[in-house]
């Protein structure tokens, strides 16, 4: 039977829009160690699902040749498929057109994906590997971006937004990932800056290499801009697919709740010689978390940024929760600029999207000093505060240790609407740690007395004695319990399930004003 030509012409310009930019730049991008933007998505959905959409798209135009200058798809794909069985959105730039850049075709692309994803309520994936704005479209390609961030801001907190930048992400392009959850880098092939090394050099005479200012080290260490550090594009896309496994689908949702293999009452004898008998030794609140999660698994988010504090996804009895916990084992867990706004964020995120927070507490305050003053540690630890305060989602705390000062109140307090608080017998709560609150107490007699360190050592024992444990925050209900460290796991599932048709709400607003 010969094949109807019409049909015959769809198969072969789906089959040519699929070309790219043809086989020499296709070339190209694989010696530069990048997949191209169709591998991508295929091995970040599952296998099949992918269902394309706005193939024909081209340049604003009548020539309708599809020819070199007007390619199909305008370098992006875009289309929807499945996660582990569940719907999302993807967008694919693909660098072999016009170096990805971004013009009015290719913008609508993105935009109308955008608008899907909105109002079904499904997450949208942007794979980023574009030259940004095309200069050939001018201020038509600006409306573009301004067209997508709008609308960036308009679905988030409504769907999960991910970005994983693949390739460049130059100039004002960067701010759409920017806007949306998480930004997954790759080691070596990814980039991100508002302005490239050439015009660094012009402006402020530094010399710096594309990787020094904006890779993959540079921001997830030091700028905190990104969210994960892959080894690899398949590490990073594999990694976008366990995330998504923690999160629903939209703000309307529930996190997936999966069959738990991990034994509900399992207790951790571990937990119960953790803490060092010395109080200003540190150890890895890691271990404390892996030891509770179900099968020790931890999705760390921002893991190389501001590790004072930890932030993360895990499973209590198959249900997904946030966690938060200070890190002794880092500057001795002090809340700090860094560490105050990476958790802020990631309280928030859990918040928009109906995930638990459970908080492991070992603080001991905020870190003193002019740096910190000056960059405004009154306005960035504020955001903490802010963020658990107006968290309705269950909130479970438990102090494991130290619990001085703002910080007591801060990570997630009774005072707070923390729904259940709990402490280890090894929880010291109190406004300051022993040494600072006796030399503010009784400097004079420590001045005046014949063997002050003596003293001193006597006092500081008093001063634990009576109020560095969580007996004091327990008689006055600011704590539930105060339960064996060994026990911690069977307890939160318990709490969690207790918790878990939770309502709580905050007054109607517009919205709030968080000290930016
Ligand atoms: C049009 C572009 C382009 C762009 C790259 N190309 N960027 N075309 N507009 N923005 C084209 C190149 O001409 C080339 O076409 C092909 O893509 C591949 O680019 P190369 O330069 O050969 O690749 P490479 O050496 O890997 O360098 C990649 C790059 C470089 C570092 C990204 O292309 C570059 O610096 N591009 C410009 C980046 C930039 O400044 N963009 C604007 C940022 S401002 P041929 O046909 O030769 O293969 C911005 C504003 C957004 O984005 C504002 C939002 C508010």
């Amino acid at each position: 039977m010969t094949l109807d030509p019409k049909v015959k012409r769809l198969r072969e310009l789906k089959a040519k829009s699929k070309q790219g930019g043809g086989p020499a730049r296709l070339q190209a991008q694989r010696e530069k160690g990048k997949l191209t933007a169709r591998e991508r998505i295929e091995i970040l959905l599952d296998e099949g699902s992918f269902r394309e959409i706005d193939a024909f798209t081209t340049q604003h135009t009548t020539d309708l040749s599809f020819n070199e200058k007007n390619p199909m798809g305008d370098g992006v794909v875009t289309g929807y498929g499945t996660i582990d069985g569940r719907l999302v959105y993807v967008f694919s730039q693909d660098f072999t057109i016009f170096g990805g850049s971004l013009g009015r075709a290719h913008a609508n692309k993105i935009i109308k994906l955008q608008d899907l994803a909105l109002k079904n309520g499904a997450p949208i994936i942007g794979l980023n590997d574009s030259g940004g704005a095309r200069i050939q479209e001018g201020v038509v390609s600006l409306g573009g971006y301004a067209d997508i961030f709008l609308r960036n801001t308009l679905s988030s907190g409504v769907i999960p937004q991910i970005s994983c930048i693949l390739g460049p992400s130059a100039g004002g392009a960067v701010y759409s990932p920017a806007i949306t959850d998480f930004i997954f880098m790759v080691k070596g092939t990814s980039y991100m800056f508002v302005t490239g090394p050439d015009v660094v050099k012009s402006v402020t005479h530094e010399e710096v290499t594309f990787e020094e200012l904006g890779g993959a080290a540079t921001h997830n260490e030091i700028s905190g801009v990104a969210h994960f550090a892959a080894e690899s594009e398949e590490h990073a896309l594999f990694t976008v697919r366990t995330l998504l496994n923690y999160l629903p689908r939209n703000n309307m949702e529930d996190p997936p709740t999966i069959v738990c293999q991990d034994d509900p009452l399992r207790t951790e004898n571990i937990l119960n010689t953790i803490i060092p008998d010395n109080p200003n030794k540190p150890y890895d609140m890691h271990e404390v978390i892996t030891a509770i999660v179900d099968e020790g698994k931890f999705l760390e988010v921002q893991e190389h940024y501001a590790r004072n504090v930890i932030v993360g996804f895990a499973r209590l009895n198959g249900r997904s929760v946030g966690i938060v916990a200070n890190q002794p084992a880092v500057l001795a867990g002090v809340l700090d600029i860094n560490a105050s706004v990476k958790a802020a964020r990631f309280v928030r995120f859990c918040d928009c999207f109906n995930v638990p927070l459970i908080t492991l507490e070992d603080v001991p305050g905020f870190l003193p000093g002019l740096s910190q003053e000056h960059g405004g540690i009154i306005r960035h630890g504020a955001k903490l505060l802010y963020a658990f305060a107006e968290a309705t989602v269950p909130k479970i705390t438990v102090i494991t240790r130290k619990a001085y000062g703002g910080a007591y109140d801060v990570m997630s307090s009774k005072h707070l609407r923390g729904d259940i608080n709990l402490a280890w017998p090894t929880a010291e709560i109190a406004v300051m740690g022993p040494e600072g609150a006796i030399n503010i107490l009784y400097r004079k007699e420590l001045a005046e007395a014949e063997d002050p360190e003596t003293l001193r050592a006597q006092l500081v024992q008093e001063y634990r004695d009576t109020f560095a444990n969580p007996y004091v925050a327990a008689s006055w209900g600011y704590l539930d319990d105060v339960i064996e460290p060994n026990q911690t796991r069977p307890i939160l599932i318990n709490a969690l399930e207790m918790l878990q048709s939770k309502r709580d709400e905050n007054p109607p607003k517009k919205h709030g004003n968080i000290p930016l």
